[in-house]
């Protein structure tokens, strides 16, 4: 809990924004809930009752092959919804919508960084999905059994997620921009058999090579069995022998009709790797019914989702934004979602709004750290281009700057899109606080309200509520269908991480505080999580990497704020008493802690110095070198210092 500090900071920064933007009347004549009221009477009505709420949200938005005998079990931490039922996630976002007319709808609108578009409809979804299925069938997966799937964002992503879930096999998608070392410990973690890879991407006009980084992490995966190639970029490749096969190759005579088998509800759906506290990242795991619940709702009331919406998230299936927002709540809802493989301002800075005018987007989401980095650009891009077709904005990842809110809202909204700003988070499955769009007041840099069934609370870390407009560590009070059942292999991590910090509640890991009318204003982590871009990197696991570099003794990572990208990372480095400063060190500590995670983690700063500042304990006071990296000097609490002499030390550093 050692940013407390900073908590307070931002608190008293965002108390000082009282703006307030009412629903636009245009976009309340046709949106699902009548007004605040209409929603105040359901949120009440889903905590008195959350077991009869939800039992009447899955009947109305799920299907269901078998119908299931308990609503809710809560045992060990261990939650369990719609118990007895079966279902199939990729029949409920695709199937159900074949017998509509949404059957010759375009599901997928796709558009690659060179240029090229695609379209998938419904119907083509459902055959290559099937095909894609059947190939995972005749490599010998069936249901329980884990794949890993490590992709630049193409339409075989999705279809291969889909797949997956088609069969039961458990899905963990591990984001294209991690490294080899990333993609060994995720696959080695869950047991993957199989691993679907691209021989490569495009990004900012050249190819990122996926299947090289694939090679290099199978080298140590005794567990995968096959590894199932897309041919996207066309560059060559190796392929083991009796390991690799080319996705084309395999797929042509695979039947496009596969049964989507029932599953119980609880049957697990995906692993999704997170940063915690420790070095080690955790895959949560998400399960059915649950899971397709939360994101279907959401999807439906937050994003009020017309049959003709074209629809832009713009982050990667890699992350659970992408899972929840590009896949599953909104293929369940029958949208069209529109998807883009490259870098947004690839060949230009307005690539973004070029695209939203040619599809016609009438839905973005996208993050705080893009939208600061567009309004860095300048506004001839978004004024060049027609987006009068976007009818309601979102944004999700991080705390949203007001300055940035009102860009997005004026330049990019021209004041009539509402704008969701909606808090969740890996674990959450699906959104959990956000303004529903026709008809919550917004005020920039507030989550607002929470999405129905949610009950949060701002508290002490002893549990008591935190009165005032100090802020406190967010928490949620009860289980909700749409939460991670526990860390894959560790439920006790699981327990302790979420349950016990404080007793009882979830705990989100956020700060936050309420104002007067009762809307939360979220005020980042309050623990060793750093938010990169809207990413969250875990401190100890930056510095576990850090230390395996050979002249490494010691490391210490914090975050300071970072104008664009929310926060930027700064390692403090002891070297081994034999190491001699050269030139080309720091340079050779980045690229080696780059390799160890990836691109996101590379540190923005790196400095030398003697020694670390601990308690004496032996703990490593951050907080301090937050301070430092942050101010430029030591101002805070420094009684628990063991050695004062430290200090002088960084301080020397500082000023070189
Ligand atoms: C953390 C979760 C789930 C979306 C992508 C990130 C921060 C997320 C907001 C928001 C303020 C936000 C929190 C949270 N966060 N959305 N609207 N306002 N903070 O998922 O990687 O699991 O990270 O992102 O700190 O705990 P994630």
């Amino acid at each position: 809990m050692s940013n407390k500090g900073s908590l307070e900071v931002s608190i008293d920064s965002v108390l000082h924004e009282n703006r307030k933007f009412h629903p636009n009347k245009e976009f309340a004549k046709n949106y699902i809930l009548k007004d605040l009221n209409v929603y105040k009477k359901l949120y009440q009505s889903s905590i008195k009752n959350p077991k009869a709420f939800w039992e009447k949200m899955a009947i109305q938005n799920i299907v269901f092959f078998k119908k299931w005998r308990t609503v809710f079990k809560w045992k060990d931490y261990k939650a369990e919804w719609f118990t007895g039922g079966t279902l199939n996630v990729s029949f409920n976002c695709i199937d159900r919508h074949l017998i509509t007319e949404r059957k010759n709808k375009a599901a997928l609108i796709w558009e690659g960084e060179p240029g090229e578009t695609r379209t998938i409809t419904y119907q083509q979804l459902y055959s290559e999905v099937s095909r894609c299925a059947n190939m995972l069938k005749s490599l010998g997966l069936k249901a329980g059994d884990k794949a890993a799937i490590y992709m630049p964002l193409i339409p075989e992503a999705v279809i291969a997620m889909l797949a997956c879930a088609r069969i039961g096999v458990v899905h963990t998608v591990v984001f294209g921009g991690f490294s080899s070392n990333s993609l060994r410990d995720r696959i080695q973690d869950s047991n993957c058999k199989l691993l679907i890879t691209a021989d490569g991407g495009f990004r900012k006009g050249t190819s990122v090579k996926m299947k090289d980084m694939a090679d290099e992490a199978c080298k140590e995966t005794p567990t995968i069995k096959n590894v199932v190639v897309v041919k996207r970029t066309g560059e060559k490749v190796n392929m083991k022998l009796g390991r690799d096969v080319w996705w084309h190759e395999l797929i042509v005579n695979e039947s496009n009709q596969c049964e989507a088998i029932p599953l119980p509800s609880e049957h697990p759906l995906f692993i999704l790797y997170t940063s915690g506290t420790t070095g080690k990242p955790k895959g949560l795991l998400h399960t059915t019914a649950g899971y397709l619940l939360g994101t279907t709702v959401t999807t439906k009331y937050l994003f009020d989702i017309k049959d003709t919406d074209i629809y832009w998230c713009t982050a990667d299936v890699g992350w659970i934004t992408g899972h929840s927002y590009v896949v599953y709540g909104l293929l369940s809802n029958g949208a069209t979602v529109f998807m883009y493989e490259g870098a947004p301002t690839y060949p230009e800075a307005d690539r973004f709004w070029k695209m939203i005018a040619a599809h016609r987007i009438t839905i973005l989401y996208t993050a705080p750290t893009a939208i600061r980095s567009f309004i860095r650009l300048g506004n001839e891009g978004p004024l060049k281009h027609d987006l009068s077709s976007l009818r309601l904005l979102g944004t999700v990842g991080e705390p949203i700057n007001p300055e940035a809110w009102i860009w997005y809202h004026e330049v990019i909204g021209k004041k009539k899109c509402p704008i969701i700003d909606t808090w969740w988070q890996t674990e959450t499955g699906a959104i959990m606080i956000s303004p529903f769009p026709g008809i919550t007041s917004t005020k920039p840099g507030s989550a607002t309200l929470p999405f129905f069934g949610v009950e949060p609370a701002i508290l002490n870390k002893d549990g008591t509520p935190a009165k005032g407009t100090k802020g406190g560590y967010l928490c949620i009070k009860k289980p909700w269908p749409h939460m991670a059942r526990t860390i894959y292999g560790d439920h006790e991590r699981f327990k302790k991480t979420y349950w016990k910090e404080i007793d009882g509640v979830y705990f989100t890991g956020d700060g936050a505080h309420q104002d007067r009318d009762g809307y939360y204003w979220i005020m980042g982590r309050v623990d060793d999580v750093i938010n990169v871009s809207g990413h969250r990197l875990g401190t100890m696991e930056i510095e576990s990497a850090a230390v395996q570099h050979p002249s490494i003794a010691e490391c210490a990572v914090v975050g300071r704020p970072d104008p664009i990208r929310g926060q930027g990372i700064v390692a403090f480095v002891t070297l081994k008493k034999s190491v001699a400063v050269n030139e080309g060190l720091k340079d050779d500590i980045s690229k080696f802690i780059t390799h160890e995670i990836g691109n996101l983690a590379r540190p923005d700063e790196i400095r030398f110095t003697e020694a670390l500042p601990k308690t004496r304990s032996g703990k490593i006071m951050r907080r301090l070198l937050r301070e430092l990296a942050t101010t430029g000097t030591i101002k805070g609490d420094t009684t628990t210092l063991e050695d004062f002499s430290v200090l002088e030390k960084l301080r020397e550093k500082d000023e070189e």
